[in-house]
């Protein structure tokens, strides 16, 4: 028997359940499978390239990223290394319509588990590396707007398409 995948609401910027922290996954059964089928399904019908769980209302450390065709699970993810720096466009699935430039660490290293809780390394940098600290921050209760100096740095993406890459004009 297969369940059908399902798309969910992404919440936007104003509802609080995005600023708290989620919790750490323990089990590592049939309905964190579901979440992610879920979320993955969320996430390209929106269309984005990567999500938090808390950003469909559940509150656990649980996200995915989709790039260049590789999808990444994470469950639990810690960044371990950040090194160098990249300033880029950034947008969010839960602030739609936006983008700003957002500077990040050029490349991380991320240490999480696998939906099955084996634990994993990944390294990212560019633009998966974006995402992977992009979801992070999601995970403890952050948006990027809280890395801008003041929200007048956000553009509309319609006025910024020229500069924007197509990916990052989807969200993360
Ligand atoms: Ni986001």
């Amino acid at each position: 028997m297969r369940n059908a995948m399902a798309i969910r609401r992404i919440l936007t910027a104003e509802e609080l359940i995005l600023r708290e922290r989620t919790k750490k996954v323990s089990t590592f059964d049939a309905s964190l499978h579901r979440l992610f089928d879920d979320m993955l399904e969320t996430m390209r019908d929106a269309p984005g390239v990567g999500l938090a769980a808390n950003q469909i209302g559940v509150p656990l450390q649980v996200a995915v990223t989709e790039i260049d065709g590789t999808v990444t699970e994470l469950v639990n993810p810690q960044i371990v290394k950040g090194s160098g720096e990249q300033l880029d466009w950034e947008g969010c699935l839960s602030i739609p319509g936006y983008v700003a430039e957002v500077g990040r660490h050029a490349k991380v290293t991320v240490k999480a588990r696998d939906r099955r809780g084996k634990e994993f390394r990944v390294k990212g940098e560019e633009l998966f590396a974006r995402a992977l600290q992009h979801e992070i921050d999601h995970l403890n209760g952050h948006l990027y707007i809280d890395l801008l100096d003041s929200l007048e740095e956000l553009v509309r993406v319609s006025d910024a398409s020229d500069e924007v890459g197509e990916e990052m004009a989807a969200g993360i």
